[in-house]
């Protein structure tokens, strides 16, 4: 018998016997149940054909000759038979482009899913959902659902009481600290491009003699009290009055509110997020807009 025939039939047995044994031999669950049987009988079937093929092709790569005529050109004496495409080969691989441009074009975007995609729809049919639930929602019970968005989002870089813990954010229990009116003034802010697409000019300090840009810092961190007329009369010197209003009630796509919080000024922080001089405070794309406007609410009683 022939070397290649005898290592065929041996490596059948070899694989036959372990199939046998993988699905427990004897004893194993074949006897009473018509899945394992046809998954043992599809295993015998694959074992087969496998050995069938690896065979064929072996024995063709010992004995067969190459036929046809010989193209004019060859590579360092390798050279290339003038052979047809086989009919084959050249209608799958026709069939694959028509199928590639039918899926590109029509089959994914027609049946797209992605998990993304789900989990997009899911948060908006909630969000819609929650909106819809809790439009009716004002005063203290808006406040009430913002201090729980506070806690659940917030509260782990402003603390529990909302004061920054030591620095690390800011405090929310006062519009802004004379540390970050002087940063603002001295470097200017384009933070909020969302509601203020041109930010705040970098320089304003030059507006300014020596000693004068503390006092209006601490006008602007005391919450621009009309009292303090020093105040009053260099935030209009430095032009802050043009964009922030008279007295820092904020104007629209110009400048901030800056004499207390509202729930404006808080959702555009949140949009965009905002670094500054105490460090960086992250956008919150996952709130939906009740919830902003609730935990806007909520900051905005702090400093009532
Ligand atoms: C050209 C318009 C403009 C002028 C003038 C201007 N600001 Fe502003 N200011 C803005 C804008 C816009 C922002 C929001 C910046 C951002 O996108 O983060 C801002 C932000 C601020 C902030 C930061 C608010 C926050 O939440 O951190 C402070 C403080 C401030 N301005 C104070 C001043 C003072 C004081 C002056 C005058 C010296 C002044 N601004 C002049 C436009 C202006
Ligand atoms: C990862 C930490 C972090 C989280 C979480 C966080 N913040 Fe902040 N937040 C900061 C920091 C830091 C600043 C100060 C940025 C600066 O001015 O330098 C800040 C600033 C702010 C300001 C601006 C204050 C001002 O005077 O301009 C508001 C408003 C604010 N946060 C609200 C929120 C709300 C509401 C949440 C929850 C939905 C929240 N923050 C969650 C870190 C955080």
């Amino acid at each position: 018998m022939n070397k290649l025939v005898l290592t065929g039939i041996i490596t059948t047995i070899v694989m036959l016997a372990a199939t046998w044994m993988a699905v427990g031999g004897s004893k194993g669950g074949m006897n009473d149940d018509i899945v394992n049987l046809l998954a043992v009988a599809g295993a015998v079937v694959l074992v087969l054909a496998t050995v069938f093929v690896v065979l064929k092709y072996v024995r063709q790569m010992q004995d067969d000759t190459a036929t046809g005529t010989l193209a004019d050109e060859n590579w360092d004496g390798i050279g290339e038979y003038k052979n047809e495409l086989p009919m084959g080969w050249a209608i799958t691989f026709l069939l694959t482009m028509i199928w590639g441009v039918w899926y590109w074009f029509v089959g994914y975007p027609l049946n797209a899913y992605s998990q993304i995609g789900e989990y997009n729809e899911d948060v908006s049919a909630h969000n819609t959902k929650f909106e819809a639930q809790y439009k009716d929602i004002t005063g203290d019970r808006l406040v009430e659902m913002g201090e729980s968005v506070f806690l659940a989002e917030c509260k782990v870089c402003h603390g529990l009481s909302a004061d920054g813990i030591e620095g690390k954010a800011a405090d929310l229990n006062h519009r802004i600290s004379k540390e970050g009116v002087v940063h603002a003034i001295m470097n200017g802010a384009s933070n909020l491009k969302s509601d203020f697409p041109g930010g705040m000019p970098a320089g304003l300090n030059y507006m300014f003699a020596d000693g004068e840009i503390d006092k209006v810092a601490a006008y602007v961190a005391a919450g621009l009290p009309a009292s303090d007329t020093e105040g009053a009369a260099l935030f209009e010197k430095g032009t802050c009055t043009g964009c922030h209003g008279a007295s820092g009630e904020g104007m629209a796509y110009a400048g901030p509110k800056l004499n207390g919080f509202d729930i404006a000024t808080v959702a555009s922080v949140l949009k965009d997020g905002k670094k500054a001089n105490i460090g960086t405070m992250p956008a919150f794309e996952r709130l939906n807009d009740k919830q902003i406007e609730a935990v806007g609410a909520y900051i905005t009683s702090l400093s009532k």
